[in-house]
């Protein structure tokens, strides 16, 4: 069966074109990928997917695509027929892709009107294996999604994309995997938005070397550091110059993709966070608001 099996790239709309850009490069530890189509596009060393960040100069703060990855050609072809008969929105049908790496994908919006992007034959960069304290990210490692109605994304992201649940938090917060990563989205209720991205660091050693350099360069730990006990990954979230939250973990818990049966936790604050020594919590962080720009297209 068609589905999806990994994250590419999330792009953002950014008022602050320059801080957000240096952000990425030169805080959060991520590589700038030459263009020349007034976007900027970031790496991760780690691995070879092209690239993991685009961001575009836009008036608003906003999740302009959360791109995603399947097989090959005829996967991207079936899921689009899926996402069709779901009766999600579709923005462009499977083309040719003109963005750096190429590719072929197509586009939608999630029912909650997030554009999404599906593509399989997209050009594999370049990467070298890090070394423990260097501290930059290996890759990107979950997306975490607010709706309004999160059992009908719940439903979409598994009924039609494919993925499978890995555990449940509560009845409120859903961990789901396209691969042997215990988790490669989370959802939650709220306003129809992103929550956060993360990114997978080699150690937790790595972790706090990455949270170090932040801190050095002004930016503090905005919840963590800490343990979560779904997917048993350590965290750290900082907040971007455009106030979208980022997050650095590490040992997230590698699962069966075919055999994995969910657990159901109670939420507590030792569940949440099984170190409890950290600083901050989910209510450091913004408070999620609606997505700018629902169902419209971004010009990139
Ligand atoms: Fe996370």
């Amino acid at each position: 069966m068609s589905r999806v099996t990994e994250i590419r790239y999330v792009g953002y709309g950014v008022a602050d074109f320059d801080a957000e850009k240096a952000y990425y490069a030169d805080v959060f530890g991520l590589e700038a990928v030459p263009s020349d189509d007034g976007l900027a596009w970031f790496k991760a060393q780690g691995s070879d997917e092209h690239h993991v960040v685009r961001l575009r100069p836009a008036e608003n703060n906003r999740v302009d695509v959360i791109a995603l990855a399947t097989d090959s050609r005829n996967d991207v072809d079936a899921l689009c027929e899926k996402v069709k008969a779901a009766g999600a929105k579709i923005v462009h049908d499977p083309r040719e892709l003109t963005t750096p790496g190429g590719g072929y994908g197509f586009r939608f919006f999630s029912p909650d009107g997030i554009q999404m992007e599906i593509s399989a034959d997209v050009a594999r960069s370049g990467k070298r294996d890090l070394a423990r304290w260097e501290g930059v990210p290996v890759k990107i490692s979950h997306i975490v999604l607010h709706s309004p109605d999160h059992q009908a994304l719940i439903r979409f992201f598994t009924d039609v994309l494919g993925f499978r649940i890995s555990d449940w938090l509560g009845d409120f917060m859903c961990f789901l995997r396209c691969n042997s990563a215990h988790h490669r989205f989370a959802i939650l209720p709220g306003p129809p938005c992103l929550n956060h991205v993360a990114y997978d660091m080699l150690s937790v050693d790595d972790m706090m070397r990455g949270a170090h350099r932040l801190k050095l360069k002004g930016v503090d730990i905005g919840w963590g550091p800490g343990r979560h006990t779904a997917g048993n990954n350590t965290f750290s979230y900082f907040v971007t110059p455009g106030g979208f939250v980022t997050e650095y973990t590490s040992e997230l818990e590698e699962v069966d993709f075919d055999t994995r049966e969910p657990t159901v936790y109670t939420p507590a604050p030792m569940v949440m966070d099984q170190w409890g020594i950290g600083v901050g919590g989910p209510q450091t962080l913004p408070h999620p608001q609606p997505n700018p720009g629902l169902f419209v297209t971004s010009e990139a």
